[in-house]
């Protein structure tokens, strides 16, 4: 059985042994870029562990993993464009080092090679994972275009907001777990049980991905802070100041949402003042702890030997702890 550092680990190797075309370099070395500078791998080691937990013939979901790892780091070429994030890993990010014509279109190229990787997975599985890898990659640009509508408005509800992150981030994880599932030869209860954790785990992981944005160790994260901020996203830390501020701090955090001339310093510490006022980072903290919560409770109910479980009780319980 595969721990998950064992998992990350077999995957960085296959990443690396996957040939990528030299020409035209314009194209494909930004490509090899961003793969070489790392990031956490939690989607294609969860590949690899949900299928360990079914069978140990993980050989069969290396390509699968890593072309969900590659779709995964083409949805970050283009939202960094999208979100004007300069910084990825800690190094600038594709179209800062190239341009955003080479970031769209590298971006294109590896979603292209992620459909072909997943064209490896085993013949008798492949339309049902190229299923789930389908529907979930449009449920991902999904996400992406409600979480642009959402810059312009002022008003996003709580429950729109969790829509908008469970297609923007949940999906993708829960379908790296179904399709290790899949690829391991578990039931379609199995899988779907695996889905549901992973959904409520993603959840959770971008709420932390937003708490991060505004009170991280930029340092550690790799990512500027306060982009976040900066957008005029509707965060759960925006909504949920916009919803609990008085009449005066509503009105100034109305006035830095609407504003087009200001400094990108006063910006963040201005909206991050209220937010201290108003408790949000705590209220954040409890709110990832009922996902996670929710997500152990799915966890619990799969019905799989609890030793073989362990690997993905630790997973959770690493993700719980982020910092990056
Ligand atoms: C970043 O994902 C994008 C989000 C969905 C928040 P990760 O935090 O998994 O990024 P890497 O791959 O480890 O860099
Ligand atoms: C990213 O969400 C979701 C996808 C890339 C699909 P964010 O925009 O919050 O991710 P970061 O913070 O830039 O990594
Ligand atoms: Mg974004
Ligand atoms: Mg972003
Ligand atoms: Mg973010």
């Amino acid at each position: 059985m595969f721990t998950l550092l064992e998992a990350q680990n077999l995957v960085e190797k296959h990443i690396e042994s996957i040939s990528i075309p030299d020409a035209p370099s314009e194209l494909y070395e930004p490509v090899k870029y961003v793969l070489s500078l790392g990031g956490k791998r939690i989607r294609p080691a969860l590949v690899i562990l949900a299928c360990d937990l079914f069978s140990g013939a993980v050989e069969s979901a290396l390509f699968p993993a890593v072309a969900i790892e590659i779709f995964h780091n083409f949805t970050l070429l283009h939202d960094d464009i999208m979100d004007r994030s300069e910084l990825r890993r800690g190094s600038p990010t594709v179209h800062v080092k190239y341009n955003e014509n080479v970031a769209i279109l590298s971006g294109d190229v590896m979603s292209i090679m992620a459909s072909r990787l997943i064209n490896r997975s085993p013949g008798v599985v492949l339309n049902t994972v190229h299923d789930v890898f389908t529907k979930t990659a449009m449920q991902v640009c999904e996400g992406q275009q409600l979480d642009m509508n959402f810059e312009e408005r002022l008003t996003v509800s709580e429950d729109e907001y969790l829509t908008m992150i469970e297609l923007k981030t949940a999906v993708l994880i829960a379908a790296s777990l179904k399709i290790g599932a899949i690829l391991g030869g578990s039931s379609q209860k199995d899988a779907e049980d695996l889905y549901e954790f992973g959904r409520n785990l993603g959840i959770a992981f971008q709420l932390q991905d937003d708490l991060l944005d505004t009170y991280g160790d930029p340092a550690v994260m790799g990512k500027k802070l306060g982009t976040d901020i900066v957008d005029n996203k509707k965060t759960f830390l925006m909504i949920q100041a916009l919803g609990k501020s008085s009449p005066s701090q509503k009105e100034e955090l109305i006035r830095w949402l609407t504003t087009k001339d200001y400094n990108r310093e006063e910006k963040i510490k201005g909206v991050t003042s209220i937010f201290n006022t108003l408790n949000i980072k705590k209220i954040t903290e409890k709110r990832i702890k009922d996902f996670y919560e929710i997500s152990l409770a799915n966890l619990e109910r799969l019905n799989r030997p609890d030793d073989r479980k362990a690997e993905l009780y630790n997973f959770a319980s690493y993700l719980k702890t982020r910092i990056k």
